[in-house]
């Protein structure tokens, strides 16, 4: 893939929302075959680990709590300061330590993180769509070894940043098959009993 499609695919990633514009993730673009070799066998051994053009791991900030100097610097970023500033902070904290309830452990909070970084996994892979290339999401992984061997490589610091998600980009190679999914209706439910029809007649939602 040019290093513009690998561009153009990183960018929904960036501009993915976050809660409280947190971005709590960061992504290696690897491309290194002795390292994707490497971590092959511990992604249930997928073959475009080895084979596709590029592959993006995501990585989970750890310990994002809201009174770290992580959460400090996003709030400069948004422009909060003196008052904004604490009224934000007193509604991150509410959100945090009652709402989500995810400062119990580090591990919720890590997952707190990592469920962000699909947002920005999906925002990636959908603007790939656009492009005409195939992405593949991982999450199948075993986590302690990738992250060791991406620790170990030095990609990034493992008391900051963990691997959440990956995903492979590149040209298909082969026809793929219509997707199984289960039905709208069982999917969608309304409520208040308007079906998807109706509200399209009376123009209340776009088709
Ligand atoms: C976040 C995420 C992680 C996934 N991780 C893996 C994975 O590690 N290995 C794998 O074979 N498929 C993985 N998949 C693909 C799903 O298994 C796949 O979408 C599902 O089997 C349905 O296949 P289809 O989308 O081709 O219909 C993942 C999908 C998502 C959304």
């Amino acid at each position: 893939m040019p290093a513009e499609d690998v561009n153009y695919i990183l960018e929904p990633g960036r501009l993915s929302p976050s809660l409280v514009g947190s971005e709590p993730w960061q992504f290696l673009v690897l491309q290194n075959a002795d390292l994707r070799q490497k971590l092959k066998p511990y992604c249930w051994g997928i073959p475009t680990m080895e084979t596709s053009s590029h592959i993006v791991a995501v990585l989970a900030k750890k310990n994002a709590r809201c009174d770290s100097d992580y959460f400090a610097d996003i709030m400069v970023r948004r422009g909060l300061e003196g008052e904004a500033k604490d009224k934000a902070m007193a509604i991150y904290k509410k959100f945090q330590e009652e709402d989500i309830a995810i400062l119990e452990s580090e591990r919720s909070l890590y997952d707190w993180a990592g469920k962000q970084t699909c947002i920005a996994l999906a925002g990636m892979m959908a603007g790939t769509a656009v492009i005409g290339v195939d992405s593949f999401p991982i999450e199948g992984f075993s986590y302690k070894e990738v992250n060791q061997i991406s620790a170990d490589e030095g990609l990034f610091d493992p008391a900051e940043w963990e691997v959440s998600v990956m995903a492979t980009f590149g040209y298909r190679a082969k026809e793929i098959r219509l997707k199984p999914r289960k039905p709208v209706e069982e999917t969608v439910q309304r409520p208040n009993g308007l079906c998807a029809q109706t509200l399209c007649k009376n123009k209340t939602v776009r088709p």
